[in-house]
Protein backbone atom coordinates (compact mmCIF):
# COMPACT_ATOMS: atom_id res chain seq x y z
CA UNK A 1 0.00 0.00 0.00
CA UNK A 2 1.12 3.36 -0.74
CA UNK A 3 0.95 5.81 2.17
CA UNK A 4 -2.20 6.87 2.44
CA UNK A 5 -1.23 9.48 5.30
CA UNK A 6 0.16 12.73 4.43
CA UNK A 7 -1.74 13.45 0.89
CA UNK A 8 1.48 11.57 -0.79
CA UNK A 9 -0.78 10.83 -4.11
CA UNK A 10 -1.19 13.89 -5.59
CA UNK A 11 1.90 15.10 -4.10
CA UNK A 12 3.73 12.01 -6.44
CA UNK A 13 1.52 13.09 -9.09
CA UNK A 14 3.53 16.21 -9.40
CA UNK A 15 6.71 14.84 -8.51
CA UNK A 16 6.97 12.44 -11.11
CA UNK A 17 7.12 14.88 -13.90
CA UNK A 18 9.91 16.60 -12.40
CA UNK A 19 11.76 13.75 -12.00
CA UNK A 20 11.05 13.23 -15.74
CA UNK A 21 11.99 16.53 -16.58
CA UNK A 22 15.51 15.55 -14.94
CA UNK A 23 16.64 11.88 -14.98
CA UNK A 24 17.91 9.45 -17.02
CA UNK A 25 15.82 7.54 -19.70
CA UNK A 26 15.80 4.66 -17.35
CA UNK A 27 14.43 6.69 -14.45
CA UNK A 28 12.10 7.79 -17.37
CA UNK A 29 11.00 4.50 -17.70
CA UNK A 30 11.01 3.50 -14.22
CA UNK A 31 8.68 6.35 -13.16
CA UNK A 32 6.54 5.98 -15.29
CA UNK A 33 5.88 2.45 -14.09
CA UNK A 34 5.12 3.96 -10.70
CA UNK A 35 3.04 6.32 -12.03
CA UNK A 36 0.77 3.00 -13.34
CA UNK A 37 0.64 1.85 -9.76
CA UNK A 38 -0.09 4.85 -8.09
CA UNK A 39 -3.09 5.36 -10.58
CA UNK A 40 -4.25 2.28 -9.73
CA UNK A 41 -3.67 2.67 -5.81
CA UNK A 42 -6.07 5.53 -5.66
CA UNK A 43 -9.17 4.76 -5.12
CA UNK A 44 -8.19 1.46 -3.23
CA UNK A 45 -6.38 3.44 -0.50
CA UNK A 46 -6.95 1.87 3.45
CA UNK A 47 -7.41 4.16 5.80
CA UNK A 48 -4.67 4.09 7.92
CA UNK A 49 -6.63 4.03 11.46
CA UNK A 50 -3.85 6.04 13.23
CA UNK A 51 -2.78 8.83 10.82
CA UNK A 52 -5.92 8.04 8.68
CA UNK A 53 -6.12 10.62 5.30
CA UNK A 54 -9.60 10.80 5.22
CA UNK A 55 -9.97 12.30 8.64
CA UNK A 56 -7.57 15.25 8.14
CA UNK A 57 -9.37 18.26 8.71
CA UNK A 58 -12.21 16.97 10.09
CA UNK A 59 -14.50 19.01 12.75
CA UNK A 60 -15.75 17.34 15.90
CA UNK A 61 -19.57 17.55 16.73
CA UNK A 62 -20.84 16.98 20.12
CA UNK A 63 -24.42 16.61 21.55
CA UNK A 64 -24.53 20.11 24.15
CA UNK A 65 -23.94 19.28 27.64
CA UNK A 66 -27.89 19.58 29.86
CA UNK A 67 -27.44 22.94 31.75
CA UNK A 68 -24.32 24.04 30.82
CA UNK A 69 -25.24 26.20 27.87
CA UNK A 70 -23.10 29.63 27.82
CA UNK A 71 -24.80 30.42 24.57
CA UNK A 72 -21.42 30.21 22.91
CA UNK A 73 -20.32 28.21 19.50
CA UNK A 74 -17.10 25.96 19.57
CA UNK A 75 -15.37 25.05 16.11
CA UNK A 76 -12.70 22.49 16.02
CA UNK A 77 -10.69 20.37 13.40
CA UNK A 78 -7.74 18.37 13.61
CA UNK A 79 -5.18 17.59 11.05
CA UNK A 80 -2.47 14.90 11.89
CA UNK A 81 -2.18 11.74 13.54
CA UNK A 82 -4.74 9.57 15.88
CA UNK A 83 -3.15 11.27 19.05
CA UNK A 84 -4.36 14.65 17.76
CA UNK A 85 -7.62 13.49 16.79
CA UNK A 86 -7.58 12.03 20.34
CA UNK A 87 -6.81 14.91 21.88
CA UNK A 88 -9.63 17.25 20.11
CA UNK A 89 -11.91 14.75 22.01
CA UNK A 90 -10.41 15.91 25.05
CA UNK A 91 -10.53 19.29 24.25
CA UNK A 92 -13.60 19.89 23.46
CA UNK A 93 -14.77 17.44 26.46
CA UNK A 94 -13.24 20.27 28.70
CA UNK A 95 -14.87 23.26 27.11
CA UNK A 96 -18.61 21.37 26.47
CA UNK A 97 -17.84 21.25 30.38
CA UNK A 98 -17.95 25.13 30.38
CA UNK A 99 -20.91 25.38 28.52
CA UNK A 100 -19.70 25.39 24.56
CA UNK A 101 -21.64 23.76 22.09
CA UNK A 102 -20.41 22.28 18.70
CA UNK A 103 -20.91 23.60 15.22
CA UNK A 104 -19.52 22.02 11.96
CA UNK A 105 -19.44 25.54 10.44
CA UNK A 106 -17.08 27.95 11.59
CA UNK A 107 -18.69 30.45 10.07
CA UNK A 108 -21.17 30.41 12.42
CA UNK A 109 -18.47 29.91 15.82
CA UNK A 110 -17.62 32.11 18.40
CA UNK A 111 -14.21 30.20 19.05
CA UNK A 112 -13.13 28.24 15.74
CA UNK A 113 -9.66 25.78 16.86
CA UNK A 114 -7.56 24.21 14.67
CA UNK A 115 -4.95 21.46 16.39
CA UNK A 116 -1.96 21.49 13.94
CA UNK A 117 1.11 18.88 12.99
CA UNK A 118 4.40 19.57 12.73
CA UNK A 119 5.89 16.37 11.30
CA UNK A 120 7.08 17.15 8.01
CA UNK A 121 6.75 20.57 6.12
CA UNK A 122 3.97 19.96 3.88
CA UNK A 123 1.44 19.11 6.56
CA UNK A 124 2.53 22.52 8.96
CA UNK A 125 1.74 24.25 4.88
CA UNK A 126 -1.67 22.90 5.06
CA UNK A 127 -2.64 24.34 8.38
CA UNK A 128 -1.27 27.99 7.36
CA UNK A 129 -3.51 27.83 4.61
CA UNK A 130 -6.35 26.56 6.27
CA UNK A 131 -6.06 29.87 8.62
CA UNK A 132 -6.05 32.07 5.28
CA UNK A 133 -9.55 30.84 5.40
CA UNK A 134 -11.00 31.69 8.73
CA UNK A 135 -9.72 35.13 7.85
CA UNK A 136 -12.45 36.26 6.05
CA UNK A 137 -15.26 34.14 8.55
CA UNK A 138 -13.07 36.78 11.48
CA UNK A 139 -13.50 39.72 9.11
CA UNK A 140 -17.10 39.29 9.42
CA UNK A 141 -17.35 38.57 12.81
CA UNK A 142 -14.44 40.73 14.34
CA UNK A 143 -15.43 38.95 18.11
CA UNK A 144 -14.98 35.34 17.02
CA UNK A 145 -11.47 33.50 18.59
CA UNK A 146 -9.29 32.14 16.34
CA UNK A 147 -6.79 29.48 18.43
CA UNK A 148 -3.84 27.14 17.33
CA UNK A 149 -3.57 24.16 19.01
CA UNK A 150 -1.25 21.14 19.23
CA UNK A 151 2.11 20.46 17.88
CA UNK A 152 2.83 23.66 15.73
CA UNK A 153 1.58 25.96 18.57
CA UNK A 154 4.28 23.98 20.53
CA UNK A 155 6.86 24.35 17.70
CA UNK A 156 6.13 27.98 16.91
CA UNK A 157 4.99 29.64 20.65
CA UNK A 158 4.63 32.89 20.90
CA UNK A 159 5.76 33.50 17.30
CA UNK A 160 2.87 32.24 15.66
CA UNK A 161 0.74 35.40 17.07
CA UNK A 162 3.33 37.56 15.25
CA UNK A 163 3.35 35.63 11.90
CA UNK A 164 -0.71 35.41 12.09
CA UNK A 165 -2.30 38.19 12.80
CA UNK A 166 -5.56 36.69 13.16
CA UNK A 167 -4.57 33.98 15.67
CA UNK A 168 -5.88 35.23 19.41
CA UNK A 169 -4.64 32.06 21.34
CA UNK A 170 -2.10 29.55 21.01
CA UNK A 171 -1.89 26.31 22.90
CA UNK A 172 0.17 23.55 23.53
CA UNK A 173 -0.83 19.33 24.11
CA UNK A 174 -0.18 20.02 27.37
CA UNK A 175 -1.78 22.68 28.35
CA UNK A 176 -5.60 22.14 27.46
CA UNK A 177 -7.31 22.35 31.15
CA UNK A 178 -6.09 26.02 30.91
CA UNK A 179 -8.53 26.63 27.44
CA UNK A 180 -11.47 28.41 29.47
CA UNK A 181 -8.60 30.91 31.74
CA UNK A 182 -7.12 31.57 28.25
CA UNK A 183 -10.81 32.09 26.46
CA UNK A 184 -11.45 34.52 29.34
CA UNK A 185 -8.45 36.39 28.81
CA UNK A 186 -9.00 36.58 24.92
CA UNK A 187 -12.50 38.05 25.65
CA UNK A 188 -11.11 40.48 28.20
CA UNK A 189 -9.33 42.29 24.98
CA UNK A 190 -6.08 40.28 25.74
CA UNK A 191 -4.17 37.50 23.04
CA UNK A 192 -3.43 34.32 24.72
CA UNK A 193 -0.05 31.61 25.50
CA UNK A 194 -0.31 28.60 27.30
CA UNK A 195 2.82 26.24 25.96
CA UNK A 196 3.79 24.69 28.88
CA UNK A 197 4.49 21.01 28.13
CA UNK A 198 4.34 18.80 31.65
CA UNK A 199 5.60 15.71 33.26
CA UNK A 200 2.54 14.64 34.58
CA UNK A 201 -0.38 15.80 32.07
CA UNK A 202 -1.86 12.76 30.74
CA UNK A 203 -5.64 13.57 30.93
CA UNK A 204 -6.28 10.76 32.26
CA UNK A 205 -9.44 11.23 34.64
CA UNK A 206 -11.43 13.33 31.36
CA UNK A 207 -13.71 11.02 29.43
CA UNK A 208 -13.39 11.74 25.72
CA UNK A 209 -15.99 12.47 23.84
CA UNK A 210 -16.61 9.90 20.89
CA UNK A 211 -19.70 11.29 18.48
CA UNK A 212 -17.62 11.02 15.13
CA UNK A 213 -16.95 7.39 15.86
CA UNK A 214 -19.15 4.89 14.35
CA UNK A 215 -19.58 3.11 17.71
CA UNK A 216 -17.55 0.17 17.10
CA UNK A 217 -13.69 1.32 16.36
CA UNK A 218 -11.99 3.64 19.32
CA UNK A 219 -8.49 5.33 20.15
CA UNK A 220 -7.07 5.08 23.72
CA UNK A 221 -4.27 7.15 24.64
CA UNK A 222 -2.02 5.30 26.71
CA UNK A 223 1.20 7.52 27.05
CA UNK A 224 1.73 11.05 25.61
CA UNK A 225 5.04 12.35 24.67
CA UNK A 226 8.50 10.75 23.47
CA UNK A 227 12.19 10.38 25.10
CA UNK A 228 13.61 9.18 21.82
CA UNK A 229 15.09 11.84 20.13
CA UNK A 230 14.89 10.74 17.02
CA UNK A 231 17.09 13.47 15.14
CA UNK A 232 13.99 13.25 12.59
CA UNK A 233 11.72 14.08 14.41
CA UNK A 234 9.98 17.34 16.23
CA UNK A 235 7.65 15.06 18.41
CA UNK A 236 10.03 14.91 21.89
CA UNK A 237 9.85 18.81 21.02
CA UNK A 238 5.93 19.56 20.63
CA UNK A 239 5.01 17.34 22.54
CA UNK A 240 7.95 16.48 25.57
CA UNK A 241 8.43 14.19 27.75
CA UNK A 242 7.48 10.26 27.79
CA UNK A 243 4.76 9.75 30.64
CA UNK A 244 1.93 6.87 30.47
CA UNK A 245 -1.22 7.14 31.70
CA UNK A 246 -2.72 5.28 34.88
CA UNK A 247 -3.52 1.51 33.53
CA UNK A 248 -6.62 1.52 36.10
CA UNK A 249 -7.87 4.50 34.12
CA UNK A 250 -7.13 3.06 30.86
CA UNK A 251 -9.10 -0.55 31.42
CA UNK A 252 -11.61 1.23 33.16
CA UNK A 253 -12.00 3.27 29.68
CA UNK A 254 -12.08 0.11 27.67
CA UNK A 255 -14.69 -1.61 29.53
CA UNK A 256 -16.65 1.09 29.30
CA UNK A 257 -16.50 1.52 25.93
CA UNK A 258 -16.84 -2.03 25.39
CA UNK A 259 -20.13 -1.80 27.37
CA UNK A 260 -21.29 0.44 24.96
CA UNK A 261 -20.93 -1.72 22.68
CA UNK A 262 -17.57 -0.84 21.12
CA UNK A 263 -15.57 -3.73 19.62
CA UNK A 264 -12.02 -2.77 18.89
CA UNK A 265 -10.10 -0.59 20.57
CA UNK A 266 -6.40 0.87 19.71
CA UNK A 267 -3.68 2.01 22.56
CA UNK A 268 -2.25 5.02 21.33
CA UNK A 269 1.35 6.09 22.51
CA UNK A 270 4.60 7.26 20.25
CA UNK A 271 6.15 4.40 21.81
CA UNK A 272 4.02 2.07 23.23
CA UNK A 273 6.80 -0.71 24.00
CA UNK A 274 8.36 1.70 26.41
CA UNK A 275 4.71 2.24 28.20
CA UNK A 276 5.65 1.83 32.09
CA UNK A 277 2.73 2.72 35.00
CA UNK A 278 3.40 2.28 38.73
CA UNK A 279 1.11 0.25 41.13
CA UNK A 280 -0.59 2.52 43.09
CA UNK A 281 0.48 0.65 46.77
CA UNK A 282 -1.09 -1.62 48.55
CA UNK A 283 -2.88 -3.37 46.05
CA UNK A 284 -4.72 -2.30 42.82
CA UNK A 285 -8.64 -2.88 43.80
CA UNK A 286 -7.72 -0.48 47.06
CA UNK A 287 -5.95 1.83 44.96
CA UNK A 288 -7.32 5.06 43.04
CA UNK A 289 -10.05 4.64 40.24
CA UNK A 290 -10.70 1.21 41.25
CA UNK A 291 -13.39 1.97 41.62
CA UNK A 292 -14.44 2.24 38.03
CA UNK A 293 -13.29 -1.36 37.00
CA UNK A 294 -15.10 -3.18 39.97
CA UNK A 295 -16.47 -6.84 38.99
CA UNK A 296 -14.12 -6.91 35.51
CA UNK A 297 -11.72 -9.75 35.15
CA UNK A 298 -9.25 -7.08 35.00
CA UNK A 299 -9.41 -6.43 38.58
CA UNK A 300 -8.29 -10.09 39.62
CA UNK A 301 -5.50 -9.71 36.82
CA UNK A 302 -4.31 -7.03 39.19
CA UNK A 303 -4.55 -8.49 42.29
CA UNK A 304 -2.56 -11.64 40.59
CA UNK A 305 0.54 -9.25 39.71
CA UNK A 306 0.84 -9.92 44.24
CA UNK A 307 4.13 -7.75 44.74
CA UNK A 308 4.85 -6.68 41.15
CA UNK A 309 4.93 -2.73 41.24
CA UNK A 310 5.43 -1.85 38.06
CA UNK A 311 2.60 -2.20 34.39
CA UNK A 312 4.90 -2.93 31.40
CA UNK A 313 3.46 -2.71 27.86
CA UNK A 314 2.87 -6.86 28.35
CA UNK A 315 0.70 -6.44 31.43
CA UNK A 316 -1.48 -3.77 29.98
CA UNK A 317 -1.77 -5.42 26.80
CA UNK A 318 -3.11 -8.67 28.58
CA UNK A 319 -5.18 -6.28 31.13
CA UNK A 320 -7.25 -4.92 27.96
CA UNK A 321 -7.39 -8.11 26.48
CA UNK A 322 -9.26 -9.41 29.86
CA UNK A 323 -12.00 -6.57 29.30
CA UNK A 324 -13.49 -9.58 27.35
CA UNK A 325 -12.82 -11.85 24.55
CA UNK A 326 -14.99 -9.89 22.08
CA UNK A 327 -13.04 -6.95 22.13
CA UNK A 328 -10.41 -6.47 19.61
CA UNK A 329 -7.19 -4.87 20.74
CA UNK A 330 -4.63 -3.18 18.74
CA UNK A 331 -2.10 -0.93 19.22
CA UNK A 332 0.49 1.57 17.88
CA UNK A 333 3.34 2.62 17.32
CA UNK A 334 5.83 -0.14 18.31
CA UNK A 335 10.09 0.82 18.68
CA UNK A 336 12.12 -1.40 17.66
CA UNK A 337 14.42 -1.09 20.18
CA UNK A 338 11.96 -1.47 22.88
CA UNK A 339 9.14 -4.14 21.57
CA UNK A 340 10.11 -7.60 23.88
CA UNK A 341 9.60 -11.47 23.43
CA UNK A 342 7.23 -10.85 26.41
CA UNK A 343 5.24 -8.58 24.36
CA UNK A 344 5.05 -10.79 21.27
CA UNK A 345 3.96 -13.94 23.96
CA UNK A 346 1.40 -11.82 24.94
CA UNK A 347 0.02 -11.57 21.36
CA UNK A 348 0.15 -14.90 20.30
CA UNK A 349 -1.62 -15.99 23.63
CA UNK A 350 -4.67 -14.01 23.16
CA UNK A 351 -6.77 -14.04 20.14
CA UNK A 352 -8.42 -11.00 20.40
CA UNK A 353 -5.04 -8.77 20.73
CA UNK A 354 -4.64 -8.64 16.61
CA UNK A 355 -1.74 -9.98 15.06
CA UNK A 356 -0.37 -7.36 13.34
CA UNK A 357 2.41 -4.93 14.22
CA UNK A 358 3.53 -1.84 13.00
CA UNK A 359 7.34 -1.65 13.64
CA UNK A 360 8.69 1.62 11.81
CA UNK A 361 12.36 0.72 10.60
CA UNK A 362 12.92 4.36 8.95
CA UNK A 363 16.05 3.18 6.94
CA UNK A 364 17.63 -0.14 6.63
CA UNK A 365 20.98 0.68 6.69
CA UNK A 366 22.91 0.43 10.08
CA UNK A 367 24.77 4.04 9.70
CA UNK A 368 22.10 6.32 8.67
CA UNK A 369 20.20 4.32 11.37
CA UNK A 370 23.04 5.81 13.54
CA UNK A 371 22.68 9.43 12.05
CA UNK A 372 18.85 9.14 12.54
CA UNK A 373 19.76 8.05 16.07
CA UNK A 374 17.14 5.23 16.39
CA UNK A 375 19.72 3.37 18.77
CA UNK A 376 19.30 -0.09 16.80
CA UNK A 377 21.15 -1.41 13.42
CA UNK A 378 20.08 -3.00 10.79
CA UNK A 379 20.64 -6.41 12.48
CA UNK A 380 18.52 -5.81 15.55
CA UNK A 381 15.70 -5.07 13.59
CA UNK A 382 16.39 -8.22 11.28
CA UNK A 383 16.28 -9.88 14.62
CA UNK A 384 12.98 -8.59 15.83
CA UNK A 385 11.17 -9.39 12.99
CA UNK A 386 12.54 -12.97 12.99
CA UNK A 387 10.87 -13.00 16.35
CA UNK A 388 7.85 -11.93 15.49
CA UNK A 389 7.63 -14.84 13.20
CA UNK A 390 8.62 -17.35 14.92
CA UNK A 391 6.21 -16.41 18.20
CA UNK A 392 3.40 -15.00 15.82
CA UNK A 393 4.17 -16.99 12.41
CA UNK A 394 0.49 -15.50 11.15
CA UNK A 395 1.76 -11.46 12.52
CA UNK A 396 1.31 -8.71 9.28
CA UNK A 397 4.00 -5.70 9.91
CA UNK A 398 4.12 -2.54 8.35
CA UNK A 399 6.46 -0.14 8.81
CA UNK A 400 7.48 3.42 8.35
CA UNK A 401 10.16 4.64 5.76
CA UNK A 402 12.19 7.85 4.82
CA UNK A 403 13.98 8.21 1.81
CA UNK A 404 16.86 11.17 1.30
CA UNK A 405 17.79 11.46 5.02
CA UNK A 406 20.97 13.34 5.35
CA UNK A 407 24.16 11.94 3.18
CA UNK A 408 21.89 8.64 2.37
CA UNK A 409 24.05 7.25 -0.65
CA UNK A 410 22.80 5.47 -3.33
CA UNK A 411 24.31 2.11 -1.36
CA UNK A 412 22.32 2.90 1.67
CA UNK A 413 19.20 3.56 0.25
CA UNK A 414 19.35 -0.22 -1.73
CA UNK A 415 19.10 -1.03 1.89
CA UNK A 416 16.20 0.11 2.61
CA UNK A 417 15.16 -1.90 -0.47
CA UNK A 418 16.86 -5.05 0.37
CA UNK A 419 15.30 -4.49 4.03
CA UNK A 420 12.01 -4.71 2.13
CA UNK A 421 12.43 -7.80 -0.02
CA UNK A 422 13.49 -9.26 3.74
CA UNK A 423 10.22 -8.43 5.48
CA UNK A 424 7.86 -8.23 2.41
CA UNK A 425 6.02 -5.78 4.62
CA UNK A 426 1.89 -5.82 4.87
CA UNK A 427 1.95 -1.78 4.51
CA UNK A 428 4.12 0.97 4.63
CA UNK A 429 4.28 4.32 5.02
CA UNK A 430 6.59 6.25 3.10
CA UNK A 431 8.32 9.50 3.14
CA UNK A 432 10.47 11.86 1.66
CA UNK A 433 13.10 13.40 4.57
CA UNK A 434 11.74 17.00 5.74
CA UNK A 435 14.02 18.60 7.72
CA UNK A 436 12.02 20.24 10.76
CA UNK A 437 13.85 23.22 12.39
CA UNK A 438 15.04 23.00 16.14
CA UNK A 439 15.30 18.73 15.41
CA UNK A 440 19.07 17.04 16.02
CA UNK A 441 19.46 16.16 12.47
CA UNK A 442 18.42 19.92 11.31
CA UNK A 443 21.30 20.99 13.87
CA UNK A 444 23.68 18.63 12.96
CA UNK A 445 23.77 17.63 8.99
CA UNK A 446 23.01 19.29 6.12
CA UNK A 447 19.97 18.53 4.30
CA UNK A 448 22.13 17.44 1.43
CA UNK A 449 19.90 15.14 -1.03
CA UNK A 450 18.18 17.01 -3.98
CA UNK A 451 14.94 16.42 -4.03
CA UNK A 452 14.89 15.08 -7.03
CA UNK A 453 16.99 11.97 -5.93
CA UNK A 454 14.80 11.77 -2.94
CA UNK A 455 11.93 11.36 -4.78
CA UNK A 456 12.56 8.61 -7.33
CA UNK A 457 14.37 7.08 -4.18
CA UNK A 458 10.43 7.45 -3.01
CA UNK A 459 9.38 6.56 -6.35
CA UNK A 460 11.09 3.06 -5.71
CA UNK A 461 10.01 2.14 -2.83
CA UNK A 462 6.86 2.91 -3.01
CA UNK A 463 6.63 0.54 -6.28
CA UNK A 464 8.42 -1.84 -4.55
CA UNK A 465 5.69 -2.00 -1.72
CA UNK A 466 3.17 -2.23 -4.16
CA UNK A 467 4.40 -5.34 -4.88
CA UNK A 468 4.53 -6.74 -1.53
CA UNK A 469 1.28 -5.51 -0.67
CA UNK A 470 -0.52 -7.78 -3.60
CA UNK A 471 1.78 -10.57 -2.92
CA UNK A 472 0.77 -10.39 1.07
CA UNK A 473 -2.95 -10.41 -0.16
CA UNK A 474 -2.80 -12.88 -2.70
CA UNK A 475 -1.82 -15.35 0.39
CA UNK A 476 -4.86 -14.69 1.92
CA UNK A 477 -7.04 -16.15 -1.17
CA UNK A 478 -8.98 -18.97 -0.48
CA UNK A 479 -8.97 -18.21 3.35
CA UNK A 480 -11.53 -17.48 5.92
CA UNK A 481 -10.96 -14.12 8.01
CA UNK A 482 -12.70 -13.26 11.08
CA UNK A 483 -13.76 -9.73 10.17
CA UNK A 484 -15.05 -7.10 12.26
CA UNK A 485 -18.12 -5.48 10.43
CA UNK A 486 -17.52 -2.10 10.80
CA UNK A 487 -20.48 -0.70 8.45
CA UNK A 488 -21.01 -0.56 4.46
CA UNK A 489 -18.41 0.06 2.55
CA UNK A 490 -17.60 3.01 0.38
CA UNK A 491 -18.54 2.58 -2.76
CA UNK A 492 -21.98 0.15 -2.11
CA UNK A 493 -24.64 0.06 0.57
CA UNK A 494 -25.08 -3.61 -0.89
CA UNK A 495 -21.58 -4.73 0.83
CA UNK A 496 -19.89 -4.54 4.31
CA UNK A 497 -16.81 -3.70 4.88
CA UNK A 498 -14.46 -4.44 7.95
CA UNK A 499 -11.07 -5.82 8.47
CA UNK A 500 -9.20 -9.02 9.03
CA UNK A 501 -7.21 -9.75 12.52
CA UNK A 502 -4.20 -8.73 10.61
CA UNK A 503 -5.54 -5.33 9.77
CA UNK A 504 -6.40 -5.43 5.37
CA UNK A 505 -9.67 -3.99 4.41
CA UNK A 506 -12.40 -6.62 3.98
CA UNK A 507 -15.20 -5.80 1.30
CA UNK A 508 -17.92 -8.31 1.06
CA UNK A 509 -21.94 -8.56 0.27
CA UNK A 510 -24.54 -7.70 2.66
CA UNK A 511 -25.63 -10.87 4.70
CA UNK A 512 -28.47 -11.45 6.78
CA UNK A 513 -28.64 -12.04 10.12
CA UNK A 514 -24.91 -10.14 10.01
CA UNK A 515 -24.48 -6.18 11.17
CA UNK A 516 -22.20 -3.85 12.21
CA UNK A 517 -20.05 -4.37 15.16
CA UNK A 518 -20.37 -7.80 14.92
CA UNK A 519 -17.74 -10.64 13.56
CA UNK A 520 -18.17 -12.53 10.31
CA UNK A 521 -16.10 -15.03 8.81
CA UNK A 522 -15.56 -14.71 5.31
CA UNK A 523 -13.97 -16.51 2.33
CA UNK A 524 -11.62 -14.59 0.47
CA UNK A 525 -12.28 -15.26 -3.09
CA UNK A 526 -10.35 -12.01 -5.05
CA UNK A 527 -8.29 -9.61 -3.80
CA UNK A 528 -6.34 -6.27 -5.31
CA UNK A 529 -3.37 -4.75 -3.59
CA UNK A 530 -5.20 -3.09 -0.72
CA UNK A 531 -8.38 -5.00 -0.51
CA UNK A 532 -9.68 -8.46 0.41
CA UNK A 533 -12.57 -9.62 -1.11
CA UNK A 534 -15.06 -12.50 -0.38
CA UNK A 535 -18.34 -13.81 1.00
CA UNK A 536 -19.11 -14.70 4.54
CA UNK A 537 -19.72 -18.13 5.40
CA UNK A 538 -21.18 -19.93 8.21
N1 LIG B 1 10.68 13.79 7.54
C1 LIG B 1 10.06 12.73 6.97
N2 LIG B 1 9.36 11.83 7.66
C2 LIG B 1 9.28 11.99 8.99
N3 LIG B 1 8.68 11.25 9.93
C3 LIG B 1 8.87 11.85 11.12
N4 LIG B 1 9.62 12.96 10.97
C4 LIG B 1 9.89 13.06 9.65
C5 LIG B 1 10.62 13.98 8.88
N5 LIG B 1 11.24 15.01 9.43
C6 LIG B 1 7.96 10.01 9.65
C7 LIG B 1 8.65 8.81 10.33
C8 LIG B 1 7.70 8.52 11.46
C9 LIG B 1 6.36 8.90 10.86
C10 LIG B 1 5.27 9.13 11.84
O1 LIG B 1 6.64 10.10 10.17
O2 LIG B 1 8.69 7.76 9.40
O3 LIG B 1 7.74 7.17 11.86
FE1 LIG C 1 9.59 10.76 16.69
FE2 LIG C 1 11.30 8.72 17.11
FE3 LIG C 1 9.58 9.48 19.06
FE4 LIG C 1 8.63 8.25 16.86
S1 LIG C 1 10.05 7.33 18.37
S2 LIG C 1 7.80 10.12 17.83
S3 LIG C 1 10.01 9.03 15.26
S4 LIG C 1 11.26 10.70 18.21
Amino acid sequence: MICPRKGLCSNNKIFILLVADKLSHHYIKFCIFAVQFLRMEMDLLIPDKVHDESRQGEALLLEPVVGKNNGRKLYIESYGCAMNFSDSEIVASILADSGFETTSDFNNADVVFINTCSIRENAEVRVRNRLKEFAGAKFKNPGMVVGVLGCMAERLKAKFLEEEKLVDVVVGPDAYRDLPNLIEQVDGGQRAVNVLLSREETYADISPVRLNSNGINAFVSIMRGCDNMCSFCVVPFTRGRERSRDAVSIVAECTDLFNQGYREVTLLGQNVDSYKWKKPHPALSKGEGSEEVKGSEVLSFGEDLGEAPIVNFANLLEMVALVGPELRVRFSTSHPKDITDEVLYTIAKYDNICNYIHLPVQSGNSRILELMNRTYDRDWYINRIDAIRRIIPECAISTDMITGFCTETDEEHNDSVSMMDYVKYDFAYMFKYSERPGTLAAKRYADDIPEVVKQARLAEIVAKQQQYSFYRMQARLGRVEKVLIEGFSKKSNNDYCGRSDQNAMVIFPVTEGYKPGQYANVLVERTTSATLIGRIID
